[in-house]
């Protein structure tokens, strides 16, 4: 069995008590002891306010989740109002989403601050997932883990066919040799999930959406 990554980007939404309400219901359904799930590495990845509630959850429960964040700061430490850097994720995160499509449109970011965003997470120690929207999209030095999100697919319904994602899965990984793993991001359900991760060259999914409703998250984990 090859190693898989489902990551769940709540992206901003959640409140304090429908996170709990989530972590219960995973946890009550997925076992990392349960044999077909020794080859996962699920992470969710919670708004900044919510990621020490749900990592103090993990920890009591010994819950099998890891958590993640969904950015970091360009800044290190420093005078830098509203920013989280990486040196604070550190205690809490092992994991953090960069790149985002979302992050380039309404944040106007771009290859530049991405890269300084991946040097700031592996300099803590924390693995950085690069978002990129098509096998062109230029990746910072040191990404292992990429998730490839068309723009198209996000959020619309409208997946990539799995036979377009697995070609542009494999095309990433001969023009980057450093990247390891590629995960596919963009409408993924439990319906389609199978299709993607069953295929050679992903490594898993990011999954926004369909992550929100614990029942659907946990019918994608078991279709994984
Ligand atoms: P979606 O979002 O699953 O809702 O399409 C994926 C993402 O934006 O990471």
């Amino acid at each position: 069995m090859k190693d898989l990554f489902i990551v769940a980007n709540w992206k901003a939404h959640k409140t304090r008590e429908e996170a709990l309400t989530w972590l219960v219901e995973v946890k009550n359904s997925y076992h990392e002891t349960d044999s077909q799930n020794a080859n996962k590495t699920v992470v969710v990845c919670p708004p900044y306010p919510l990621i020490p509630i749900v990592e103090d959850f993990i920890i009591k429960n010994a819950s099998p989740l890891h958590v993640g964040s969904q950015d970091v700061s360009v800044f290190e430490t420093g005078a830098y109002t509203g920013e989280v850097p990486a040196t604070t994720l550190e205690k809490f995160v092992k994991f953090c989403i960069i790149g985002h499509s979302e992050r380039r449109q309404h944040f106007s970011e771009g290859f530049e601050i991405f890269s300084e965003k991946v040097a700031n997470a592996l300099g803590a120690n924390i693995l950085p997932v690069f978002c990129v929207q098509n096998e062109d999209t230029q990746i910072p030095n040191g990404v292992t883990v990429v998730a490839y999100e068309p723009i198209a697919a996000i959020g619309t319904g409208n997946p990539e066919t799995p036979e377009d994602a697995e070609q542009i899965a494999k095309s990433i990984k001969e023009k980057n040799p450093e990247v390891k793993y590629v995960l596919y991001g963009g409408s993924v359900t439990d319906q389609n999930v199978g299709s993607f991760v069953n295929l050679p060259n992903i490594n898993g999914v990011l999954i926004g959406g369909g992550s929100l409703e614990a029942s659907e998250f946990i019918k994608i984990l078991q279709a994984c």
